[in-house]
């Protein structure tokens, strides 16, 4: 049976060149490298300077991708931006990205799914194509959470930092089989009675203002492990594959701690779970994509291999999705 798989055509990345050391934060909050890294595994991460905005490190990283997949902009119908650090209220970060590569056709819009963004993105992007309302998609996830800190918080300040990934996707057939390229499936799930475990206090239709980022960093840390383990088995199980199918695990960085349980949890050898935590930090949507690209670059991602995404973030949201590269 021919079915219509969403394919990976390119990637690309970027990182503001700045870059905060845990040295530097433990000047202004009372921490240390030594408890950050043993904690979470972060040792620095990149932090875009005053005016470099979410669009600015999309733009980019979208840049990057299409050189990648070597496309024109006219073959683009539609991007997509997983952000919860837009430049403004409205409009969308994916339409100044429209405009910035000269895209005069076709549609642009944001989802918000905090650190789950680019997972819940590649959901969209995916059903996109399988419906046939577009061919070819530029999926991007891109932040600056730095701006969304209490810089005198140091539960919450030392975590996150700021960055951009993205992918083009392009409608391809398949047989329907595992031996496919492109994305199996996606699973995609929410529970927003958690709310309260991690938000930002503030929003237009509250305070007026952006408003900063709060955390129960223990109770987040107890859901992810289990809700992230749960969504991979699912993702797994949909395409009649196994654990052990999986060559590499790619998932969202926040914390070394949470990935090593995970990968206990799985029963799965810790190396095979894409880890950039200790340089980049936690950079929400962006932390999936951008770990891709150092797996890709350095040659432990290849053409061909099964990979599986992952994430978790505020709402509470959460998902994996699979695909072969
Ligand atoms: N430096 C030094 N001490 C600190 C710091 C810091 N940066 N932050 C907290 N502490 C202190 C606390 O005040 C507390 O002190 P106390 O015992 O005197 O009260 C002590 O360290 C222990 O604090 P805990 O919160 O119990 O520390 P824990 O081991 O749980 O680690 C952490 C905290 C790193 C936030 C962890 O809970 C975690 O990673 N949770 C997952 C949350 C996460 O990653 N969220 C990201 C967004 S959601 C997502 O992306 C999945």
């Amino acid at each position: 049976m021919t079915v219509i798989r969403s394919q990976v055509i390119g990637c690309g990345a970027y990182l503001p060149e700045r870059i905060l050391t845990n040295a530097e934060i433990a000047k202004t909050v009372d921490t240390s490298d030594e408890w950050i890294a043993s904690r979470t595994g972060i040792r620095r991460r990149h932090i875009a300077v005053p005016g470099e905005t979410t669009t600015d490190l999309a733009l980019k990283s979208a840049q990057n991708a299409m050189t990648d997949a070597q496309i024109a902009v006219e073959e683009l119908d539609l991007i997509i931006v997983a952000t919860t650090t837009p430049d403004e209220t409205f409009p969308s970060v994916a339409t100044a990205v429209q405009s910035r590569i000269g895209m005069t056709r076709g549609a642009a819009f944001d989802v918000q799914a905090v650190c789950s963004g680019f997972i819940y993105g590649l959901a969209v992007a995916d059903n996109f194509i399988k419906a046939q309302q577009a061919s070819t998609v530029l999926l991007i996830g891109a932040e600056t959470m730095s701006r969304l800190m209490d810089w005198t918080d140091r539960t919450t300040c030392v975590l996150f930092g700021d960055g951009a990934g993205a992918l083009v996707l392009r409608a391809a057939a398949g047989r329907g089989d595992a031996s496919d390229r492109g994305v199996f499936n996606t699973k995609l799930y929410s529970d927003g009675r958690l709310h309260d475990l991690l938000y930002v206090d503030g929003g237009p239709s509250t305070t007026g203002t952006t408003g900063h980022l709060r955390m129960l960093g223990k109770e987040v840390f107890k859901h992810a492990v289990i809700n992230i383990a749960d969504s991979i088995e699912a993702s797994v199980r949909d395409s009649g594959l196994s654990i052990s199918d999986v060559d590499w695990f790619v998932p969202h960085q926040a914390n070394q701690r949470i990935l090593d349980a995970t990968a206990r949890r799985l029963k799965v050898p810790a190396e095979r779970f894409i880890s950039t935590i200790e340089d980049h930090g936690n950079t929400s949507a962006a932390s999936v994509p951008l770990a891709l690209q150092v797996a890709v670059d350095d040659g432990r991602i290849e053409r061909g291999d099964l990979v599986l995404l992952e994430a978790m973030g505020g709402g509470l949201t959460w998902g994996a999705a699979l695909l072969r590269w």
